[in-house]
């Protein structure tokens, strides 16, 4: 067993891959970069960068200074901005030069980003208390799920972590394999678990922006979060989540 734990750190994988049999290789047609819409959803728009309000700016510095992991947050709302602004944080997309193009603001293996976001949203101003989807492509949300008691849900599928149901909202992480198989066939299962990392992160710097603060959670009940979010466990399915909200004022050794 621990071999088979170290040998997914490894990279071995990719000398058995025969890369001309992939489906990219046989000419088979990509997944789509995002999960499409059920006929009916109804996408609720978010702010655009260059029209959120009350996003302050914050150094580099002084962000990564600030990260640190928080379980304790205070009853305030998140704003729709604020919000539109951590989902574009962790992946959100890109300006290129040239369009059709699926450059976010996170890296992703092969800019495949096998990565679907889904928010718990229990604070955040305009919002039902619902689980949301976001869209990269339209920088939007749909809605994915209202479940009742959906903090208490949260606190149960992550084995008892009360502060998943906590905070503004929780960001879960969900992963769609064939969008990365596509090119990387059995390559793909390691760099999609990096690449879960590098949303986290952006989650965990841009709250400092805001006076939030984050805490990224890996140990949930994998069949109670897949149902909850209803994703099918197997096309579908959790892999990261992390909890968001407003925090009390910031140690005194960062300022
Ligand atoms: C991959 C990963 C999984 C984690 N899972 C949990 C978790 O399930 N529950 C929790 O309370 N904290 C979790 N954390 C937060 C860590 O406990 C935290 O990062 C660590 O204690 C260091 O504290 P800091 O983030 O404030 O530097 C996780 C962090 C990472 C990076």
């Amino acid at each position: 067993m621990l071999d088979i734990g170290r040998d997914f750190l490894k990279d071995n994988i990719r000398r058995q891959v025969d890369f001309s049999q992939t489906e990219q290789s046989r000419g088979i047609a990509e997944p789509p970069w995002q999960k499409p819409c059920a006929a009916g959803d109804k996408k609720i728009a978010l702010a655009q960068p260059k029209d959120w309000k009350n996003i302050p700016e914050l150094s580099l510095e002084k962000a990564i200074a600030r990260r640190r992991s928080h379980r304790k947050f205070t009853n305030d709302a998140l704003s729709l901005d604020e919000l539109s602004f951590l989902l574009w944080a962790t992946q959100g997309l890109r300006p290129t030069a040239s369009t059709g193009k699926n450059f976010r603001t996170v890296p992703s293996a092969g800019c495949r980003h096998a990565l679907e976001t889904y928010v718990a949203v229990f604070r955040v101003t305009e919002l039902e208390k619902a689980i949301y989807r976001y869209l990269p492509l339209d920088h939007a949300l749909v809605e994915a799920a209202s479940p009742p008691g959906l903090q208490g849900h949260l606190a149960e599928a992550t084995f008892g972590q009360r502060f998943c149901g906590d905070g503004a909202a929780t960001f879960v992480w969900t992963a769609i394999p064939a969008r990365m198989e596509w090119r990387y066939a059995e390559a793909s299962y390691k760099v999609i678990a990096l690449d879960a990392g590098h949303a986290c992160q952006n989650l965990y710097l841009a709250c400092g922006n805001i006076g939030a603060g984050a805490c990224a959670v890996a140990a949930y009940d994998q069949e109670r979060m897949d149902a909850l979010l209803g994703v099918d466990g197997s096309d579908e399915f959790t892999i990261y989540l992390a909890a968001a909200g407003k925090v009390q004022g910031l140690p005194k050794e960062v300022e």
